[in-house]
């Protein structure tokens, strides 16, 4: 069974991003020391063109074959031209309102996402699912989630985007790792207590 992880960038308060959903506030803690990390350890998960500015775009998947976003998170990409952010995965977008896809690397999820997530967990492979966010997709897969890995800025937002758009409901994980760096990041990973 292949796994489903929600790795995702938010402020110490639990905010993916201000009330619209943009975390650029938290690019400044992406340093040479940050960046080995990704590049040692979460290499796919850094978008296409990020890949070719960096170097990176020979680096094999470390976790990840998969990445799974809503049209809100993906939106952002289609904003600047760009059909397919994670080109070197294969890319899936929850959208009812798309209607097709703009990108051939891209299959839309139209409905029955926890079941098309399903689909994607049974199958073969050692590499997982991402899942990029946002709030809203992920607050509707939070019972598919096997693990959290969450990037914490040191940073307060005081309000804006969660990192779950659910309702009240109290869900256990069990602290796997954790790493803090010089800049005061921390990424922990939880996996999920079944
Ligand atoms: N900090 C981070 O690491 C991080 C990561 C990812 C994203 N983000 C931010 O998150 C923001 C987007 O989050 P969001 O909560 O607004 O949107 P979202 O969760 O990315 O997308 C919501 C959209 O997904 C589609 N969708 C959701 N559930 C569906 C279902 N059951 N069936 C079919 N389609 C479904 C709908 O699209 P349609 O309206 O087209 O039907 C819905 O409007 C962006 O601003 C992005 O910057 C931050």
């Amino acid at each position: 069974m292949r796994k489903l992880t929600y790795y995702v960038a938010c402020s110490i308060d639990g905010f993916i991003g201000d009330p619209k959903g943009d975390a650029s506030s938290m690019y400044q803690f992406v340093n040479e020391e940050f960046l080995d990390y990704l590049r040692t350890e979460y290499p796919e998960t850094v978008s296409a063109e990020g890949r070719a500015a960096l170097g990176m775009t020979d680096l094999e998947h470390r976790r990840f074959d998969t990445v799974v976003q809503g049209r809100g998170s993906y939106q952002v990409a289609l904003d600047v031209n760009i059909t397919s952010p994670y080109g070197h995965l294969r890319e899936y977008v929850a959208s009812r309102t798309l209607g097709e896809s703009p990108d051939a690397n891209v299959t839309l999820i139209t409905e029955d996402v926890p079941g098309a997530i399903r689909k994607l967990k049974a199958e073969d492979g050692e590499l997982g699912i991402w899942l990029c966010g946002g709030s809203q997709l992920a607050g509707e897969l939070l019972d598919e989630i096997d693990e959290l890995v969450i990037k914490t800025y040191p940073q307060v937002y005081g309000s804006g985007m969660p990192m779950f758009g659910a309702d009240f409901a109290v869900t256990d994980f069990a602290l796997e790792s954790v790493r803090a760096f010089d800049n005061g990041v921390l990424v922990r990973t939880y996996s999920r207590k079944r």
